[in-house]
């Protein structure tokens, strides 16, 4: 159903943003990118016949995001090094028109079955919120990873349950007991988020089961990019809301990652909490995370480095060098005393080099510079002050029970994000050209950024009256 014209258009295109692309020196070294274009939300996150598949929201031909989502694809055997497929997906029939939205995937019978949003817009007077917007839930099945073989609604948007706005999307497919659920976020006539629960015995017909869980006002507008697992006896839901309203703290970006934890009734379908909800990651960008299991058993986080709409706050200016957001590196999920806590994965450290070791008050400290690193300290006296500074002019900042991550000219608009800690045990960063991922205590805090220094901004300066070890490590392409 697509134009035809866009694909014979898209070569062209996409040739001329691999120019600008090919001299952009804050294309990342060893994160996931858009092959030209734009690319957000991680989607169809599996492990299947020994390949990791990587489907990400994408728009080949529009570094500023404007223009129809397809899925793209990457592959890879270790998680670390990958290789870019065709796009897996596009909007191509009557159902999907106007976006392939996010969506997962889950195996069964040596298929892959993926689920995802087709989004279809009417023409007409619309806001789009309310009238105009069609989001079906959508089942396509493979054999292979690579192609589909068939591809069918099987949630029509008509036939949500009543009391919703135009906005429910973005599947999540996972198997309890003998049934399958499905869970959607969605968007209340009241401008509430809400999860809704649906439940299969064979992928085909799904019947609506509950509400899992709905939010008060003050807690956004819409949940988009619902996941729900076990770890440690409890379940944890991960969603991705807009519209939470900032505290002293937390949620001061356009749009927030929270998980709750809790515990299901799978008779009625709710989520009874356990505490209220905490925000994933503390930076600039960070959204619409996706996890999934792997063959070793592990659960396995990516997100989206980037969020929609912070302009006019804060900006990416590789959209002017043909392309525009990353993928996290991957994370592992473990739960500990009731915190979400992140492990950057452990094949990573197989593009460390260069290794250096010293006390963190000797002078070979001062010597350490760089741009593509890891570097972990931990400390063997816990600091009440702690200051670095990195790159061109990113500081870590630890003081009065703070953590603050500053950036200046280099941040393009991105100021300070912070959040209270009461004690700094260690720090683990990952810098790539465009980017930093901040560990702290084990990865019970997480700060995911942006920054677009200038090229060779490579000091490294730590500060304070500080003991305890650093390691260091170059990192290859
Ligand atoms: C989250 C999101 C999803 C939607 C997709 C469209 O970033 O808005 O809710 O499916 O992006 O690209």
């Amino acid at each position: 159903m697509r134009d035809k014209n866009y694909w014979n258009e898209l070569p062209e295109i996409q040739k001329k943003l691999k120019e600008k692309i090919k001299k952009d020196y804050w294309r990342l070294d060893w994160h996931l990118m858009p092959e030209t274009g734009w690319l957000n939300d991680p989607n169809g996150l599996v492990h299947f016949d020994d390949v990791y598949h990587i489907y990400h929201q994408y728009t080949p031909e529009a570094p500023s995001g404007e223009g129809k989502r397809h899925w793209g694809h990457k592959t890879s055997k270790d998680l670390v090094n990958f290789k870019e497929e065709e796009i897996f997906l596009s909007p191509e029939t009557s159902f999907d028109l106007d976006g392939v939205f996010s969506g997962s995937a889950i195996e069964k019978d040596d298929k892959l079955h993926f689920f995802y949003t087709g989004n279809v817009e009417q023409e007409g007077d619309h806001d789009y919120n309310f009238s105009g917007r069609e989001q079906n839930t959508i089942h396509a099945i493979s054999t292979d990873g690579y192609t589909i073989d068939e591809q069918h609604v099987i949630i029509p948007y008509t036939d949500y349950p009543a009391g919703y706005s135009d906005h429910i999307r973005d599947p999540k497919v996972f198997q309890k007991g003998d049934h399958y659920y499905l869970v959607l976020g969605a968007r209340s006539r009241e401008n509430k988020g809400a999860i809704l629960l649906y439940k299969s015995t064979d992928f085909e017909k799904w019947e609506y089961h509950s509400v899992l869980i709905k939010g008060r006002f003050d807690e956004g507008y819409m949940w988009e990019c619902p996941d729900l697992f076990e770890l440690e006896d409890n379940d944890i839901l991960l969603f991705s809301p807009q519209g939470l309203l900032p505290t002293n703290y937390y949620y001061h970006n356009p749009y927030s990652v929270v998980y709750q934890l809790g515990k299901i009734d799978w008779e009625i379908g709710t989520l009874e909490k356990i505490g209220k909800f905490k925000q994933l990651d503390h930076g600039f960008d960070f959204y619409a995370p996706q996890t999934f299991i792997d063959k070793k058993g592990r659960r396995i986080l990516f997100g989206w480095m980037g969020i929609g709409d912070t302009e006019p706050e804060y900006s990416n200016p590789t959209i002017a060098r043909g392309w525009q957001h990353a993928l996290t590196m991957p994370r592992e999920l473990k739960l500990v005393e009731e915190k979400l806590v992140q492990i950057p994965l452990k094949e990573y450290q197989s593009l460390r080099q260069n290794h250096k070791k010293m006390l963190l008050n000797s002078q070979d400290v001062k010597k350490l510079y760089g741009e593509i690193y890891e570097l972990s300290i931990i400390f063997d006296e816990l600091p009440d002050n702690f200051h670095m500074r990195l790159r061109e002019d990113t500081e870590l900042i630890f003081k009065a029970n703070e953590f603050i991550l500053k950036h200046g000219e280099s941040g393009y608009g991105r100021r300070a994000r912070k959040i209270e800690l009461e004690q700094l045990y260690n720090i683990r960063i990952f810098s790539d050209t465009s980017s930093l991922e901040v560990f702290i205590n084990d990865g019970e805090d997480v700060f995911t950024t942006r920054l677009y220094p200038k090229k060779e901004s490579n000091q490294i300066k730590i500060d304070g009256d500080l003991n305890g070890k650093v390691e260091f490590w170059e990192l290859k392409k």
